[in-house]
């Protein structure tokens, strides 16, 4: 059955309200992320670092395009926020040579503006839609005869005057970001040529991205200490960016201006982020599971009341990394805290969650 996200905060309101409240450690973008991002942001797959195994495949398909004179095949990019979706558009339009233009699912509210974006491509050019899951089902169809035969219908008149015409557009790629492929209709998501999972990013690699950052922002790090931001950042580039960013400001006011691991542990202790990269979000989701429902199983819906967050948020951006690391399980009846999670809180472990577990 064709599935749709549930009505949520849409991204711009949720960003509103996390520029005013900014959660250190989490993987959505907020306000200076946008200016460190696009100072920071590789913009050549040579300059890529991690996603190894989908960058090699990247190039083969840009170099068979361009050879061709084609576009790409249309690509699905998925997997949590921070992890480089807009990134990876963004170089391969330049890896094309064509133009990128972007949008985001909720903003093309009606047919006619998914119309004037297509008629504005030029050829091979690539149009991003991020959050893809969130355009509405009307606009979501009228983007199937684009896909697949570069045209778009237009209905004219009414009743029995009603007739479609077909205008053409030019050849494109479409790249549909979104947090979960499964959020995507069967019929729009068949019609990608090829998705990439992204995945978090190894300790190893997310070190190599601060130490470029650090490069480029002309700060001298320590390897350890790169190594230690590495490990804080949820497998995350843009919180590893973001928190490299932020012991630069207490390594230039209260050290010698370099970073080495002892200001990366005065300033992770300052901002309240754990060895694990856990903030206080991440604990107190936690400790709910663990102390009011007694370890779990609790459904995610109740956990997100608890924790006063849409479910969306729960699911796309706190829960990935906890799940992915041990800290939490799914079961078929709601999530639990693992033994990983009580040891990490220093609380004993109750055992009963062992038979629950379902990996
Ligand atoms: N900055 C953010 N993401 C990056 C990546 N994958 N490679 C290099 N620099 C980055």
């Amino acid at each position: 059955m064709a599935k749709r996200s549930e009505p949520s905060e849409p991204k711009q309101e949720r960003r509103a309200r996390e520029e005013r409240e900014p959660r250190q450690v989490s993987a959505e973008a907020q306000a200076d992320d946008v200016r460190i991002d696009r100072s920071l942001r590789p913009k050549t797959l040579d300059d890529y670092i991690g996603q190894a195994r989908h960058k090699e495949n990247l190039r083969v398909f840009v170099e068979a395009a361009r050879r061709r004179g084609e576009p790409l095949h249309h690509l699905l990019l998925s997997g949590p926020p921070g992890l480089g979706k807009t990134t990876l558009a963004q170089i391969l339009a330049h890896e094309m040579g064509v133009e990128l233009h972007m949008t985001n699912g909720p903003v093309v509210e009606h047919k006619g503006a998914l119309a004037g974006l297509l008629t504005k491509l030029g050829r091979n050019d690539i149009l991003f839609i991020d959050e893809i899951h969130r355009l509405n089902a009307v606009v979501e169809e009228s983007l199937y005869p684009a896909m697949e035969d570069f045209r778009i219908d237009v209905m004219t008149g009414d009743g029995a005057f009603a007739s479609s015409i077909q205008i053409p557009v030019e050849p494109f790629t479409l790249v549909g970001a979104t947090t979960r492929t499964g959020l995507l209709t069967a019929p729009l998501q068949s019609r990608f040529g090829q998705t990439i999972r992204l995945d978090f990013y190894s300790e190893q690699d997310l070190a190599k991205i601060v130490q470029r950052s650090a490069r480029l922002l002309g700060v001298e790090i320590a390897a350890g200490a790169a190594m230690t931001i590495a490990r804080r950042s949820r497998g995350t580039p843009r919180i590893a960016n973001r928190l490299l960013s932020r012991v630069r400001d207490f390594a230039e006011v209260l050290g010698t201006g370099k970073i080495d691991e002892t200001i990366v542990q005065t300033s992770s202790e300052r901002l309240d982020i754990d060895a694990a990269g856990f903030d206080e979000m991440d604990r107190r989701l936690l400790r709910i599971i663990i102390e009011d429902y007694d370890g779990g199983p609790v459904g995610v819906e109740t956990l997100a009341a608890a924790l006063g967050e849409p479910r969306d948020t729960v699911e796309d951006v706190y829960e990935p990394y906890l799940l992915q690391q041990g800290y939490l399980g799914r079961t078929p009846r709601g999530r639990i805290a693992t033994r990983r999670a009580y040891e990490h809180l220093k609380l004993p472990f109750a055992g009963k969650q062992r038979d629950l577990f379902d990996p």
